[in-house]
């Protein structure tokens, strides 16, 4: 189930938002590890106020670890922030979200009392995932709908730490239009929201500029042309996508590479640098 974030739905996540966040001691704001600044939406910022953060870079499997190290040192630099680099879907990369939790919010200490936690991100960046992997258990999918929609219900992670079983949804920040690119790129937003053919010759030209080995190596291209229609081409004639009359498939190579990239297969790349690119 995919929304389409008109300026209603919006207003409507960020009020239940804002209302939900009154109960809670420490936001755990899920990014994208391979793009965490595209992935990131500034309302957090502006809702969350005073409010501590643990911010966790998820799908850390697929990012550059160099890279996602950096950014770990970016986040930390927050005096109210905490940052872990996970994969949702390993429980052991999640061990320790509670102590982590806990050390944001240590007024909350003391007998009886516990630190309220709630998971926030944007559609398809891990909340679900990230939710059941903690509470050991299947809950609905949330998919993505704007904000909080039904009663959450809190559930202990441990004696001292508690989390909403109902994630805050955000949405991606399209008008930024190099991000809005790398949330297509990396499959966190919708296909039917870009033309395939616009986002995987945007992953071409980036992959030849930052991850040209991996993009070589991946296609046995010797040289990589400087156009990204023609490593398209190149893809495609390598894979043996040809039409009548030799003609290469773009759109099937266009569809290749965004798969294997978003997928892994090319290895594991990170989009975002916290430094200005
Ligand atoms: P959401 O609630 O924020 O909308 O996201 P959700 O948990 O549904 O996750 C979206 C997709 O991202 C899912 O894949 C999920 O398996 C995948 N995912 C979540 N965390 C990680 C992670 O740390 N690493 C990797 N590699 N993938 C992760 P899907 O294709 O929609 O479903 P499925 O293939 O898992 O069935």
């Amino acid at each position: 189930m995919t929304i389409n974030w008109f300026p209603g739905h919006m207003n409507r996540a960020r009020r239940e938002l804002a209302e939900a966040l009154t109960q809670i001691d420490v936001v755990i704001e899920i990014l994208d590890a391979r793009l965490p600044r595209s992935s990131s939406n500034p309302m957090l910022t502006e809702l969350r106020g005073e409010k501590p953060a643990l911010t966790l870079l998820n799908k850390a499997d697929l990012a550059d670890p160099t890279v996602t190290q950096s950014w770990l040192q970016f986040f930390e630099q927050d005096r109210k922030r905490s940052a872990l680099a996970v994969d949702a879907n390993d429980r052991s990369s999640i061990k320790g979200v509670p102590g982590r939790c806990r050390a944001l919010a240590p007024a909350r200490q003391g007998p009886g009392r516990r630190v309220r936690c709630m998971v926030v991100g944007i559609p398809n960046v891990g909340k679900s995932t990230l939710i059941n992997t903690l509470l050991g258990r299947g809950i609905a999918q949330v998919g993505d709908r704007p904000a909080v929609t039904r009663r959450a219900q809190r559930f202990e992670l441990d004696d001292r730490v508690s989390l909403s079983d109902t994630p805050g949804v955000l949405w991606p920040k399209l008008e930024d239009q190099e991000g809005a690119y790398r949330l297509a790129a990396s499959g966190a937003v919708g296909e039917a929201a870009f033309d395939t053919m616009d986002v995987a010759q945007y992953a071409a030209g980036f992959l030849a500029r930052t991850y040209p080995e991996a993009l070589a190596e991946r296609y046995r291209l010797e040289t990589l042309p400087t156009e990204p229609l023609q490593i398209l081409e190149c893809i495609g004639r390598r894979r043996g996508f040809l039409q009548r009359g030799g003609v290469v498939d773009l759109e099937r190579a266009a569809n290749t590479l965004l798969r294997e990239l978003r997928s892994g297969a090319m290895g594991r790349i990170s989009f975002d640098r916290p430094a200005p690119e």
